[in-house]
Order: structure tokens, then C-alpha cells, then sequence
């Protein structure tokens, strides 16, 4: 019964995984404990640690020193279920360490140097389940072949063994023959043979392994050419089985005879082809007996050609990868995926880089479940006329990024498709996107649109209408700086009118210098915005405003030379990541003061901070970081502004007083009087008014100064009939100013008299203050008191012009002009005496 030392010197290989789970940190100087979790991994230990708490479950010991696995010192920690020895310089596994160790399950001794393992090294492990030997030195110490001669019942002490991994170790096909001889009988569930120098898997190579209720086996990284038809009938409980790395030649309709409960077939580049082999070859009906395969990875296999009916029986089949599988595929037609009719379920299939340059009408048009198809690294060359996705019923996903940029679209492109909500055509596109309809007017459920790459130029506003789902639109290097300048002709083409919802939107690289002022209007879900690589400098203030939601933006390499609050402030107050640098900043006060000041206090991500904001401009900060610009200078300037401001308003306010002095100053005057007048004065002209005697002259003259020798020739005279004149020059009272003058004497006189020439209109004082003041009397004092004498004939209009004094607003009697003819003086006289001695009150 036990395995003689000498016999079995293949050492073992076996691997299991996992440790200690979460634990691990490096530079520590002792193990660190958590909860019943003890990690001495990494400290150049040669021993077990002596002091760590007793009712530890896990260790890891891994990376350390260790020669040998010492009972008595494990058996300090009794209640382990997880060892964890791998990466030490362990020979042997000690006799009687589950023993010491009664509840052990999983053992890792993976990377030591046990070259021999022996039945009683194993003694009462029954509570094993995952024994990893992986990677442990292989000796084979006398006759190869002496392996053969193993007594049967190695792994009896540990029955309950469930995974075992001998990968990395040089197994004989005899050897692995007798091995699962001596699995069997055991519920082994994984069994990992990678890298195991495996060449041929014959018909009974796993027979041993059919009582097992194996379900796992993975023959990845072996060289195997060749599998005997039946090989697997052995295992019909396997759901899981990886091929991936080999050499293999053929598969025929024998190959898989028997895996009946297989879910996932791993063919990644299980089959390939050298310089000097041919294509291998995959039969019809190869996979007929994978009634529940649901996953068969094909990726990078390598096979003469896809045969009508290769994938026919995949009745469960749900995904199906081919990318980069070389298959001699160029045009994909109705029969290409004919053999997948029968496969209801599948949902993806991965054409990734197969080569293709056609899509016929129809090619896809059994895959009626498809949701996803990908065929991304292609190399189609067509327009899509529409025909190419008919049939594909369910399909909500459709990659056709980068395929040389040889695709054109239609209006009718996608009509068969409009359940699509992510469709990428990055680096795929030729022609134009201007045409009614757009080609992605069908797809309303649209949530994701990849254009970018594409060197768009041209697009309407109608080009993302109704995409109303539409959360992810990037568009990032084409060439849409025109469709956006102001000057575009109708108005820049605002093309995200629709896309309310849209979350991400990237539009880097696109050489734009202007963002309309509504082009981002009602974004209020973005969270995502990138505009880098462009040639943006001045941006309105507005244009950001409703950008409420955003995290993320991304305004690197573009000239900003401001980041003002007005423009910055809503897209920069909750922001989690900005990415802004490399603009050519000028720092000014006006410039950049908030944005520097908004930098330093930010709890914003900003990679760069320090190094990548830096000033272009002015000189004085040149090269230097936006975030060392003294904001202090600017508080300087704002308290110099404010003087500035209060200084030149004084200055300009009493030029404005002067100037008012200058020209308005008799009308101040005026008014200022007449205030004086009114509160002072009013007792005492309601009694003036009473007692007429108290006036001192009978009236007061305004004549210009040209008409002086009229007036002593033709006026004066009169005063022998016992009246008064007052005449400025004449009764003037040195020492009293102008105005006093006229405001007083005008209220001692019972009548004004205004010798009306054109002289008199001419001059300002007698047209301002003068006219004014007589006709205030005129007007507040009830008096009708104004005589006109014309001494030429002037004008109604000149007159309300210049003394602000019409006709009509005078009795008739109060108006007299000097006549022409001399014989007519007298009655001039008589006319004049009447209108001085008529009575001042307006009747
Ligand atoms: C394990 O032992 C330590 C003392 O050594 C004790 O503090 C801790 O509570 C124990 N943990 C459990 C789960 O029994
Ligand atoms: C270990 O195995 C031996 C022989 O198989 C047996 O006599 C002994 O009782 C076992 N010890 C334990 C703790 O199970
Ligand atoms: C395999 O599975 C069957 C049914 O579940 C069970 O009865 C049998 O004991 C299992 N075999 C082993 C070796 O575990
Ligand atoms: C064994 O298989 C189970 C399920 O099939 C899986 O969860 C586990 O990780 C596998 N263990 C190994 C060592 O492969
Ligand atoms: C496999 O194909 C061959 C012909 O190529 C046929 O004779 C044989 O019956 C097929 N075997 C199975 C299991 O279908
Ligand atoms: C496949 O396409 C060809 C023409 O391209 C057509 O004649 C044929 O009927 C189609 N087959 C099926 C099954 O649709
Ligand atoms: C398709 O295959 C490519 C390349 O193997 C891979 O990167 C991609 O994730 C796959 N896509 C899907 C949907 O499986
Ligand atoms: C769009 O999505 C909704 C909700 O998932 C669905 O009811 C509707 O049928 C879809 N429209 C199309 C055209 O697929
Ligand atoms: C945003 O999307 C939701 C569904 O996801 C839809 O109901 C709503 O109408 C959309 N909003 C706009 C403005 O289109
Ligand atoms: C700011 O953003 C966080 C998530 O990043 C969000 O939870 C929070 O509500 C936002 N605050 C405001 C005022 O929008
Ligand atoms: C930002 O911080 C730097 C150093 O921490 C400081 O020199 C600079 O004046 C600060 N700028 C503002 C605007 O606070
Ligand atoms: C940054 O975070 C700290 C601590 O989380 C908080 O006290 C501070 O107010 C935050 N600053 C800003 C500008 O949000």
C-alpha cells in the first residue's frame, strides 16, 4: 500500500490556490493577525511562529524559508483548516501533519522542491479537499518507467479530494493513465493538467477518471496534436473543458463524443497552423455532441474553413467567440452561420479580426436571438444598404469600430435594427452623414453612438434626432470645428438639440475654436464632458450654465488663456476630476485670480496640479504655476479700482456742475428764487396785491442794448405823464448783483415792458432770466402783467422761441407795435398809456 519512495520519484506538481484570503501587505516585521487569519507571508522565516494565537484557522506562510513542515509546531495550531507553504524550499511533506493538523482542507505547497510523496506523508489527510503541488521540482530518480509499477491506492488516505492540481509536471501519458486509475473511485471535481508535456490523449487515457463526477479538467498549455475519437466518453459529467494552447490537428464528429453535460469549451488557440503543417481542420458536426455547450471560445484558432455545418447540434450555445481566428472568412453570407440555426440561445457572437470585407444581404439572418455581434479589426468595404442586418431581430448591440474606414452609410443602414442601444462605428467610416434622414433615425433606443475617428466634416442638425436615449456619444477626432463657428451659414448646427439624456460626450480633437452659446443647452445629465486638443480660447459666459451634473471634464491642450467664474463656475463646483492643463494661461487678475484661487482650495482630483498650469502670459509669471499666482495683488487692485471709480466720479460730477453753472445757471438761479420767493414772500405779495400803491415804478423795461436810444427817445418821454420806468442801466443800484436787480425791481414794477426787436432775442440774459421771470410773474401771480411793444415784426414762433411768451397768452391791449408812420406816435402813446394803466388782474 505505500508508495515506495523509490517507485514514485515524479514529484508532484500539485497546486492549490487560494491562501489566506485577504491578507497581504509588504515591509512587515511580524505576521499580522485578523480575525482567525494569521499572514506570515514574506518574512524570511525558517520556522513556524511559535506565539500566535491558538485558535488560528488560516496561515499563509507563503515566501518564506522553510526546509521542512514540522508537526509539532504546526500542531500548536490545531483548529487550521487553510495551510498556505508555497514559494519555500520544502523537500518533503512531514509524515503525521494531519495528525497535528485533524481539520485541514486545503494545503498549498506550490513552488518548493518535494520530489517525493509517499503514502504515509498523506495519513489521515481525509479531510483534505485541495492539495496544490503544483511546480515542484521534478525528479525522476532511476527508471522512468519504474512510475508504471505504482501501487494502487496512493490517494486513499486523502478520499475526499476534490481539486488537484499537478500542473507543470512532466506526465507520461502511462503515468496519467494510472493516475486517474488511481483517482477513480473519488469526488474529484477539478483536475488541472496544465503544462504537463501532454502530446496525444488516447481513447482510455481518462477512463480511469469515469467514476470521479469530474467537472472540471483543464489540458491548457500542453502540446497535444492529436485526440483519439472517445477520448472525453468518459467523462460525462464535465461541464468544463480547456484546450487552450495546443497543437491540435483535427476535430472530427468523434472528438467530443460523450461530454453531453459540457457548458464551456475553451478552443482558444487549441488549433494552430505553422509554416510547415496545413490548416488543421474541424469537421462537420464536430460539436453535435455538446447538446449543452453554452460558451465555445475559439479565439485565435486557427482552421482551414467555417463548413456549413460546423456548429450544427449547439443547441444551448449562448456565445460563440471567433475573434482573430484565421478561417480564410472574407464574405459573410446566408450560408456562412447557417449551422448555428439551431442554436435559439445565442446571444453573442465575436467576429473580431476574422478577416471579413463583406457583409451579404441576410448573413446574419438565422441569428434571430443574436443581441450582440461584433466585428470590430475587420475590413468591410461596402455601403450599408440595410439588407446586411436583416433578421438579426433582438440585436442591441452592433460593433463595427475600426474597419479601415471603408464603411458608407445610407438612411436605410440600420432599419432592420431598431431594438440597437450601442452601436460603434469609430475608425469605419467613409462619406458623408449629411442626408434626411439620418441613418440613425430608426434607432430610438440608441443609448451609445461611437463616431469618432472618422474625419467627419459634415453633418445637419438632423443627424442624433429623436435618439432621445442617447447617454454616450462620442465623437472625439473628426473635424466639426466648421459645423459649430457662428458664422456657419443658417446658424451653427446645434445637433444636440435631442440628446437631453446624454451623459458622456467627447469631442476632443476636433480643431474647435467656438462653442455656440446653445450648442450644450440642457445637458443636465452630463456627467462627462471632453472638448481637449482643440483650438478653444474665448468661451462665452453662458454656455456651461446648465451643466449641473458634471464630473469630469477635460479642456486639456486647447488655448485658454481666462477660466473666469462667470463662464466656469457652475462646471467646476462639483466636479471630481479636472483635467485642464496645457493651455497657454495669462496671468491677470481678470484672467485667472478665481480659477488660481478655486485650484488651491479644491478637494477636486487634478492630475498635474503643480506642474501642468502654467502661465503663458504676463511676462512676470512666465513658466510659472497658475496656483503660486498672488491672488494678494489683485486685493490691492480692487481697493485702487475703488478709489479709481470714486475719484473720477467726483471729477466727472463737478464738471458736470460746472458746465450746468455755465449754461443752466440763470435757470438755477430762477428757480431758486422763485423758492425763496414762494416761502418767504408769500404773506407779503398777497398783501402787494391788495395795496397796488406800494409798486415803485410803473413798469419795468427789457429792451437790448441796441434799442437804448429808442427807448430815451421814444419811452422816456412818457415818464411827464406821470409815470415810472425802471431801466436797468439807468436805476441800478451799484453793489446789487445782476439778478437781485432784476428780481427785485421786476416785483416793484406794475407792468414789464419787452421792447421786442430781433436784438432782444439775440441776447441770452434778457431771453433766459428776463423772459422767465416775467412770465412767471405772468403765470403764478395771476397778473397780467406782460406789455409787449414790437418794434419789428417778429414771428409767433421766434417769440415762444426766445421769451417762451406767445401772443395769445396776452390781452390784445397789452400788445402794441411801433408804427411806421410818424403821424401815428401819438396813438401809439395813447395805446401804450392804456395798456400800463390797465388793471394786472386776469379777468
Ligand atoms: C481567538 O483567541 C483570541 C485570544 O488568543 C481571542 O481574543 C479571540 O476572541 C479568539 N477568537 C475566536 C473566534 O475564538
Ligand atoms: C491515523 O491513522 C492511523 C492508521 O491509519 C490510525 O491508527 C489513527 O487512529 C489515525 N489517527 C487519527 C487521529 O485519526
Ligand atoms: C458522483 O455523483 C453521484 C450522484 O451525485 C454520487 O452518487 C456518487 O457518489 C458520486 N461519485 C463520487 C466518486 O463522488
Ligand atoms: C474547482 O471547481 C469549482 C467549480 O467548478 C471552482 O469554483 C473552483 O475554483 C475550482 N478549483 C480549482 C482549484 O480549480
Ligand atoms: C461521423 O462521421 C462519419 C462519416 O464522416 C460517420 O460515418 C459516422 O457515423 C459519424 N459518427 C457520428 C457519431 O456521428
Ligand atoms: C441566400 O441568399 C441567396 C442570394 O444571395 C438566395 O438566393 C437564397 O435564397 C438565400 N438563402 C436563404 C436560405 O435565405
Ligand atoms: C470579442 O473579442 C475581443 C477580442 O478577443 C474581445 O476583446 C472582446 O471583449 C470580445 N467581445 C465580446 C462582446 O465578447
Ligand atoms: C425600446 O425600449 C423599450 C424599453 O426597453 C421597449 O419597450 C421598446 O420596444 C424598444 N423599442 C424598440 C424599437 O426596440
Ligand atoms: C431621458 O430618458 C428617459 C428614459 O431613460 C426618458 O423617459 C426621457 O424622456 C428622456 N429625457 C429626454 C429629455 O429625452
Ligand atoms: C456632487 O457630486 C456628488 C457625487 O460626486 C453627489 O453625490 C452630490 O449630490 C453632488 N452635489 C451637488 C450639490 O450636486
Ligand atoms: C496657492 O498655494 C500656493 C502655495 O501653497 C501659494 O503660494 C499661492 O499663493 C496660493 N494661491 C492662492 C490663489 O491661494
Ligand atoms: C474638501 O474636503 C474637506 C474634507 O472632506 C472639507 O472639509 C472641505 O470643505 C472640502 N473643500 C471644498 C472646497 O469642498
Amino acid at each position: 500500500m505505500v508508495l515506495r519512495s523509490s517507485a514514485l520519484s515524479l514529484l508532484l506538481c500539485v497546486g492549490l490556490l487560494r491562501s489566506c484570503p485577504g491578507s497581504a501587505s509588504p515591509r512587515r516585521t511580524g505576521c499580522t493577525v485578523e480575525r482567525r487569519r494569521a499572514d506570515c507571508s514574506h518574512l524570511k522565516l525558517s520556522d513556524v511562529p511559535p506565539d500566535l494565537p491558538r485558535n488560528i484557522s488560516c496561515l499563509d506562510m507563503s515566501h518564506n524559508r522553510l526546509t521542512t513542515l514540522d508537526p509539532t509546531a504546526l500542531g500548536r495550531y490545531p483548529d487550521l483548516e487553510r495551510l498556505d507553504v508555497s514559494y519555500n524550499s520544502i523537500t518533503a511533506l512531514a509524515r503525521g501533519l494531519c495528525d497535528s493538523l485533524p481539520h485541514l482542507r486545503r494545503l498549498s505547497v506550490q513552488r518548493n522542491e518535494v520530489h517525493q510523496l509517499t503514502q504515509s506523508d498523506l495519513q489521515n489527510c481525509s479531510g483534505l479537499t485541495h492539495l496544490d503541488l503544483s511546480d515542484n521540482r521534478l525528479k525522476l530518480r532511476g527508471e522512468p518507467f519504474s512510475v508504471l509499477k505504482v501501487e494502487s491506492g496512493l490517494f486513499k488516505p486523502i478520499a475526499g479530494l476534490r481539486d488537484l492540481v499537478l500542473d507543470g509536471c512532466n506526465l507520461s501519458p502511462q503515468f496519467l493513465n494510472k493516475l486517474c486509475v488511481e483517482l477513480s473511485h473519488m469526488p474529484l471535481r477539478n483536475l488541472s493538467l496544465r503544462n504537463t508535456q501532454q502530446a496525444m490523449l488516447m481513447i482510455n487515457t481518462f477512463q480511469g477518471l469515469i467514476t470521479t463526477n469530474l467537472t472540471t479538467l483543464d489540458l491548457s498549455n500542453n502540446k497535444i496534436a492529436g485526440i483519439a475519437e472517445g477520448s472525453f466518453q468518459w467523462l460525462p459529467l464535465l461541464e468544463s473543458l480547456s484546450l487552450e494552447n495546443n497543437n491540435i490537428k483535427s476535430l472530427t464528429n468523434g472528438t467530443f463524443l460523450g461530454l453531453k453535460s459540457l457548458i464551456k469549451l475553451n478552443l482558444q488557440k487549441a488549433l494552430i497552423k505553422t509554416k510547415t503543417s496545413h490548416y488543421p481542420t474541424i469537421d462537420d458536426f464536430s460539436f453535435q455532441p455538446l447538446v449543452k455547450l453554452e460558451y465555445l471560445f475559439m479565439k485565435e484558432a486557427c482552421f482551414s474553413k467555417i463548413s456549413e455545418n460546423m456548429f450544427y447540434g449547439l443547441k444551448s450555445l449562448r456565445k460563440l467567440d471567433l475573434s482573430w481566428s484565421k478561417t480564410g472568412l472574407k464574405t459573410v453570407d446566408n450560408t456562412t452561420f447557417a449551422s448555428l440555426r439551431g442554436s435559439p440561445f445565442l446571444q453573442t457572437l465575436n467576429l473580431t479580426g476574422t478577416g471579413i470585407t463583406k457583409l451579404e444581404p441576410g448573413a446574419f439572418s438565422r441569428l434571430g436571438s443574436l443581441t450582440t455581434l461584433v466585428l470590430r479589426y475587420n475590413f468591410i468595404s461596402q455601403e450599408l444598404t440595410g439588407e446586411e442586418f436583416q433578421g438579426l431581430n433582438s440585436v442591441e448591440e452592433i460593433y463595427l469600430s475600426t474597419n479601415q474606414q471603408k464603411i458608407s452609410l445610407t438612411p436605410a443602414s440600420f432599419i432592420h435594427v431598431p431594438t440597437l442601444r450601442i452601436l460603434t462605428l469609430n475608425r469605419a467610416l467613409t462619406g458623408t452623414l449629411y442626408m434626411e434622414p439620418s441613418p440613425f433615425r430608426p434607432l430610438t433606443n440608441l443609448t451609445v453612438l461611437d463616431l469618432s475617428n472618422n474625419n467627419i466634416a459634415n453633418i445637419n442638425r438632423g443627424l442624433l434626432e429623436g435618439l432621445h436615449n442617447l447617454k454616450v456619444l462620442r465623437m472625439q477626432h473628426n473635424n466639426l470645428a466648421r459645423v459649430w463657428k457662428n458664422a456657419y451659414p443658417g446658424g451653427p448646427v446645434l445637433f444636440l438639440r435631442d440628446t437631453q439624456n446624454l451623459s458622456i460626450l467627447e469631442l476632443d480633437y476636433n480643431g474647435l475654436d467656438e462653442i455656440p452659446l446653445r450648442a450644450l443647452q440642457g445637458l443636465f445629465q452630463l456627467k462627462e464632458l471632453s472638448l481637449s486638443g482643440n483650438l478653444l480660447n474665448f468661451l462665452q459666459s453662458s454656455i456651461f450654465d446648465d451643466l449641473q451634473s458634471l464630473r469630469y471634464l477635460r479642456m486639456q491642450k486647447n488655448l485658454l488663456t481666462s477660466v473666469p467664474m462667470e463662464t466656469f463656475g457652475v462646471p467646476l463646483s462639483n466636479l471630481t476630476e479636472l483635467r485642464m492643463e496645457h493651455n497657454p494661461f495669462d496671468c491677470t487678475c481678470d484672467s485667472i485670480q478665481w480659477f488660481s484661487e478655486w485650484l488651491n482650495t479644491t478637494n477636486t482630483s487634478i492630475p498635474g496640479r503643480a506642474q501642468g498650469y502654467i502661465c503663458n502670459t504676463p511676462p512676470a509669471y512666465f513658466n510659472r504655476s497658475v496656483i503660486y499666482f498672488e491672488t494678494d495683488s489683485c486685493k490691492n487692485l480692487t481697493l485702487f479700482q475703488a478709489l479709481y471709480v470714486l475719484s473720477s466720479t467726483l471729477v466727472l460730477g463737478l464738471m458736470v456742475i460746472a458746465f450746468l453753472v455755465h449754461f443752466q445757471g440763470w435757470r438755477i438761479q430762477f428757480y431758486w428764487n422763485i423758492l425763496i420767493n414762494r416761502t418767504l414772500g408769500m404773506k407779503g405779495s398777497r398783501y402787494e396785491r391788495l395795496a397796488e400803491d406800494r409798486y415803485e415804478h410803473d413798469a419795468y423795461v427789457i429792451h437790448a442794448p441796441d434799442d437804448r436810444a429808442w427807448v430815451e427817445r421814444s419811452l422816456l418821454p412818457l415818464e411827464d405823464k406821470n409815470l415810472t420806468f425802471f431801466l436797468e442801466d439807468r436805476n441800478a443800484v451799484p453793489g446789487y448783483s445782476m439778478v437781485e436787480t432784476i428780481v427785485d425791481n421786476i416785483r416793484r414794477s406794475r407792468k414789464i415792458i419787452f421792447v421786442v426787436t430781433e436784438a432782444l432775442l439775440e441776447d441770452p440774459w434778457c431771453r433766459q432770466f428776463k423772459a422767465h421771470h416775467a412770465l412767471h410773474q405772468l403765470m403764478e401771480d395771476s397778473r397780467d402783467s406782460v406789455v409787449l411793444i414790437f418794434l419789428q415784426d417778429v414771428t409767433d414762433y421766434r417769440l415762444s422761441q426766445s421769451l417762451l411768451i406767445r401772443r395769445s397768452m396776452l390781452k390784445s391791449r397789452c400788445i402794441v407795435h411801433w408804427p411806421l408812420q410818424k403821424e401815428r406816435i401819438v396813438a401809439f402813446h395813447q395805446k401804450l398809456m392804456i395798456a400800463l394803466n390797465s388793471s394786472n388782474r386776469v379777468s
